[in-house]
């Protein structure tokens, strides 16, 4: 069956690298693949105070699609050497209440996006150390550092960068397998 992956991209400006990488992902994903991008620009801030008989909106509905998917791709850029506080306060939300964690179990991958030469390998690394609380099983291998974003797409947010493509499609291909291995009883994609 086809897989569901949530993609969520750390950044909410619209002319952001990262998006456009992930859209350069999604497009090269298998066709037993489903991308799905989930917006976290619009969660409200994570307070406990909040989270009781009803919830905010957004949050509601940013967990119940998260719960439709069966594994997720997370593009990010850099903040201060970690992950943006949009992007941390998505992992919080989906996190809560305790026991309730949507992102228990799911699979993810993770592509950290940079205009500069380190390729955000600061976030990458901070995003896996939430894993281990979180209980997501990451893909080790192949990582992904994009570097030098700027350099790698045109205006309109094409990969211009042949050898980038194929880092790109080959990453796909090789999350789709790692998931299915990691995770054969996903929800929608094992009958
Ligand atoms: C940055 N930037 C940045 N870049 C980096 O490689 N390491 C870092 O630690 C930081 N820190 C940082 C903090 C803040 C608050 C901002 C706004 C930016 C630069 C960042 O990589 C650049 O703005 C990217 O273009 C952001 O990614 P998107 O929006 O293009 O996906």
């Amino acid at each position: 069956a086809v897989l569901q992956l949530a993609v969520l991209v750390g950044s909410l400006r619209a002319q952001s690298f990262s998006r456009k990488i992930a859209k350069a992902l999604a497009a090269r994903a298998p066709d037993s693949v489903r991308c799905r991008f989930i917006e976290i620009g619009e969660l409200p801030l994570y307070n406990e105070d909040l989270d009781g008989e009803s919830p905010p909106a957004a949050w509601w509905a940013f967990r119940a699609a998260i719960r439709e998917c069966d594994a997720v791709l997370f593009v990010t850029p850099e903040y201060n050497r970690s992950i943006p506080g949009c992007l941390k306060n998505a992992l919080d939300v989906g996190s809560r209440p305790p026991g309730k964690s949507v992102f228990k179990g799911l699979p993810a991958g993770v592509v950290s996006v940079s205009p500069s030469k380190i390729g955000a390998f600061g976030s990458n690394q901070a995003l896996r150390q939430t894993f281990v609380f979180l209980d997501m099983p990451a893909m080790q291998q192949p990582e992904a550092y994009i570097g030098n974003a700027a350099e790698l797409l045109d205006d309109k947010g094409a990969v211009t960068n042949a050898d980038t493509a194929a880092f790109l499609e080959n990453f796909m291909a090789g999350l789709e397998t790692w998931i299915r291995r990691v995770h054969p009883g996903g929800s929608s994609f094992d009958a």
